[in-house]
C-alpha cells in the first residue's frame, strides 16, 4: 500500500492524462463536494462538459470556487489533467492567496492502458496523438512540478499502485 500523506488542508491537484483515472481515483478518496472537476466547470459554464472552447472561462470560474472555498478551510481536489506549467501556475496562485499548501498527486498508466479505457468511452472522443501528446506533457512535468510550487509530490506508477493507494491526513498544528 501506498500512503499518501496530505496536509488537512491542502489544495491538490490530481495530475494525469486523459483516461489515467483522475475522475474515479477523486470519486474513491475524496467527497464529491471536495472535488472541483474541468468537465464540470465546463458543464455550470457550457452546457457541455466536453465544450473545449469553454475551457478559459471554465478555469476561471474553477479558481474562484477552489478560492472560496479555501478561505474557508476546506481541502479542494482539482481533477483536471494538470499536465501543462501554465494550468497548473493558476492552482499554485490561488493556493499561495489562501496560504494553503499545493500538493500534486500524479497518476501515471502506460500509455495503452490509457487509451484502451479511451476508446471505450461514449464521453471522449479525442484520438491517440492527442493522448500522445499528453504523455509527453506528463513526462515534462516530472521535472516541474516541485519547482513550480508543489510542497509535495506523490507519484503513482501503473494501475496497482494508483488502486493500492491511501490518503492519509496530516495535522496542520
Ligand atoms: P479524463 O477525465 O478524460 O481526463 O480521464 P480521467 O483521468 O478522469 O479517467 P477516469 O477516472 O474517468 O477513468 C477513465 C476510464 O477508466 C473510466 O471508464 C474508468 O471506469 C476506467 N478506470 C479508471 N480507473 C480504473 C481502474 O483502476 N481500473 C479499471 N479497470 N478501470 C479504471
Ligand atoms: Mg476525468
Amino acid at each position: 500500500m501506498t500512503v499518501l500523506d496530505i496536509p488537512e488542508l491542502a489544495l491538490v491537484a490530481l495530475v494525469g492524462v486523459s483516461g489515467a483515472g483522475k475522475s474515479t481515483f477523486a470519486r474513491r478518496h475524496f467527497a464529491p463536494s471536495q472535488v472541483l472537476s474541468s468537465d464540470m466547470f465546463r458543464g455550470l459554464v457550457a452546457d457541455d462538459e466536453n465544450d473545449q472552447a469553454a475551457s478559459a472561462d471554465a478555469f476561471d470560474a474553477l479558481h474562484h470556487v477552489a478560492g472560496i472555498r479555501l478561505r474557508r478551510g476546506r481541502l479542494t481536489v482539482v481533477d483536471a489533467t494538470n499536465l501543462q506549467s501554465h494550468a497548473r501556475a493558476g492552482l499554485i496562485r490561488v493556493a499561495r492567496e489562501h496560504d494553503v499548501l499545493p500538493v500534486a498527486i500524479v497518476l501515471d498508466v502506460p500509455e495503452a492502458v490509457a487509451w484502451e479505457r479511451t476508446e471505450a468511452r461514449a464521453d471522449r472522443t479525442h484520438g491517440r496523438p492527442v493522448l500522445t501528446r499528453m504523455r509527453r506533457d506528463l513526462r515534462q512535468s516530472y521535472g516541474r512540478l516541485a519547482r513550480e510550487g508543489f510542497r509535495k509530490v506523490h507519484v503513482l506508477r501503473g494501475v496497482e499502485e494508483i488502486d493500492a493507494a491511501e490518503v492519509r491526513y496530516e495535522k496542520l498544528f
